[in-house]
């Protein structure tokens, strides 16, 4: 598929499981502004997560904690408008839905209802079958995140998920359990690539991974870390697809240089009053005057 024909359509999840079915993967990348949603989209992606990674690459938090709701609903809606054609998954921010199952459905509808999203993502574990089950009963599109689950980092011994046979299939039989309660897609993050293979090729949903190799269905990476921003986290499965801190801060230099020096704006870059309406002996100024020397 070209990336016209992709831009020209609303990206479902229909078409997100037949592009599994045809064995063809599909790219996913977060997103937390309408600028950026724009070029997302522009640039044919499929799917657009607004990751509660957002308390870290935007707010400059140290963990995703700090995501609190409002922001990651107002900033989702932004994505939105960016991005009317992408496939787009909200992310439910600690303590939205581990209270209890009403304070989840309501939650999670807000990102259907005010922020227009496909799907909602939930960081879960064998023990949340019944949430998943309430949540897709209140019509709500389920993406389970399993695997590393960065809200709950300070319980996990190692970041890489599923090194052992065991934990494999421990991983395998909670995917599979997700899909039976109702979950419409599953991300894996930081998952050894045999088992992430594995889920991939037992549920019939779309399974994206993230630092979980290369048989996913879909990729996700974090927006910051392929642009190389700052904030990009320097861990084995990221790559910086191209670095814009040198051309943003060399942009910013030149701004405040030319600002110093006068030289911006010019006349091209002000507005002018209609000639006959100058008052008389008054020309326009076509530049800056030279600017006062300092007292000594
Ligand atoms: O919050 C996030 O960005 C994520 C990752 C899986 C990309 O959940």
């Amino acid at each position: 598929m070209g990336k016209d024909e992709i831009v020209a359509e609303k990206i479902t999840l229909g078409l997100l499981k037949r592009r599994k079915q045809m064995g063809r993967p599909f790219a996913a990348l977060t997103c937390y502004d309408y600028a950026m949603a724009v070029l997302l989209q522009e640039a044919g992606i499929e799917c657009i997560l607004v990751g509660d990674s957002l308390a870290q690459v935007v707010l400059g938090h140290p963990t995703t904690w700090q995501a609190r709701l409002d922001i990651m609903l107002t900033l989702t809606a932004a994505v939105r408008r960016g991005a009317p054609q992408a496939y787009l998954v909200g992310d439910m921010p600690f303590l939205s839905y581990q209270i209890n199952t009403e304070e989840a459905i309501r939650h999670a509808g807000r990102f259907l209802q005010e922020a227009g999203c496909d799907a909602v993502k939930f960081e879960l574990s064998g023990a949340d079958l019944d949430l998943v089950k309430a949540l897709s009963r209140a019509g709500i599109p389920v993406m389970a995140h399993l695997g590393y689950k960065p809200q709950y980092a300070g319980r996990l011994d190692s970041v890489v998920q599923a090194r052992t046979a065991d934990q494999a299939r421990q991983l395998l039989v909670d995917a599979e359990a997700m899909v039976d309660a109702g979950a419409c897609s599953i991300l894996l993050e930081c998952v050894t690539a045999c088992a992430a293979r594995a889920v991939t090729e037992r549920v019939c949903v779309p399974v994206i991974g993230c630092g979980s190799g290369p048989y996913c269905d879909g990729q996700v990476l974090v927006l910051h870390d392929v642009l190389g921003l700052p904030g990009a986290q320097k861990v084995k499965f990221c790559r910086e697809f191209v670095s814009l801190t040198d051309p943003i801060r060399q942009a910013v230099e030149t701004y405040c240089r030319e600002v110093r020096q006068g030289t911006f704006p010019d006349d091209a870059h002000s507005y002018h009053m209609k000639p006959d309406e100058l008052p008389d002996g008054v020309g326009e100024p076509t530049c800056r005057p030279e600017p006062q020397k300092p007292p000594a």
